[in-house]
């Protein structure tokens, strides 16, 4: 998969939505591992939820040129970056200013990509719309990735898949139980050393 085009956005916007890092490539490399699957499943629509600058869901409409892609984050100056990253490199997206995928009533989606707030925070630090809402997840820095959770059985379709990005910190194995007591089961995909932080990259699926 190809890193998308970012040269129009300034460094100076990255003190509002946050910069793409080392868990938003470790994300696209995980969609890429998974490319042939992914191609196998030819789905009709993306969601990624927390899309920030947009790297991760453009980098996905490129490889995926008929999928519809959407974007959803808290942060409004986000999903105007999403948008922009998405037109620049000729991606058609819809970006929403929602709180996870609450607003989406009827729609399942064939693939839903989440890389949290992840950090181990107090829980009032969490849950903010501006760039605090990058990072800070409360307890476990699993507050907010919790929410999703359970909602990933009303949004994603029977034989759509979910790709998360966690830390050792937000404990993995408890994730994997929540979504088994929804049906799904669970594969890690990537898992990588960032300084002290064990990223890793779990699909979820029926
Ligand atoms: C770690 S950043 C990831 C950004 C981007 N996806 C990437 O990988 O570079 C988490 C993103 O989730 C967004 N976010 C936090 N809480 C959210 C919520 N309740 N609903 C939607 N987006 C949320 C943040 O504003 C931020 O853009």
């Amino acid at each position: 998969m190809e890193t998308p085009y970012q040269n129009h956005i300034n460094k100076a916007d990255f003190d509002h939505v946050y910069e793409p890092a080392e868990d938003s490539f470790l994300l696209i490399d995980a969609l890429e591992k998974d490319l042939e699957y992914l191609k196998k499943k030819n789905p009709t629509f993306c969601l990624e939820v927390g899309s920030g600058s947009g790297v991760v869901i453009t980098a996905f409409g490129m490889a995926f040129p008929q999928t519809f892609c959407i974007s959803t984050d808290v942060n409004l100056k986000a999903c105007v970056m999403s948008k922009q990253t998405a037109a620049y490199n000729k991606v058609n997206l819809d970006a929403c200013n929602m709180d996870l995928a609450s607003s989406f009533t009827n729609n399942k989606f064939d693939v839903i990509i989440f890389n949290p707030p992840y950090v181990v925070t107090d829980s009032d630090e969490c849950g903010g719309t501006d760039i605090t809402a990058s990072w800070a997840g409360g307890t476990k820095g699993r507050e907010i990735t919790d929410r999703l959770l359970n909602m990933i059985p009303k949004k994603l379709a029977n034989d759509g898949v979910f790709y998360l990005l966690l830390i050792e910190e937000n404990i993995p194995d408890e994730v994997v139980q929540i979504m088994s007591s929804h049906g799904y089961m669970s594969e890690t995909v990537v898992k990588r050393k960032v300084r002290n932080e064990q990223q890793l990259v779990i699909k979820f699926f029926m």
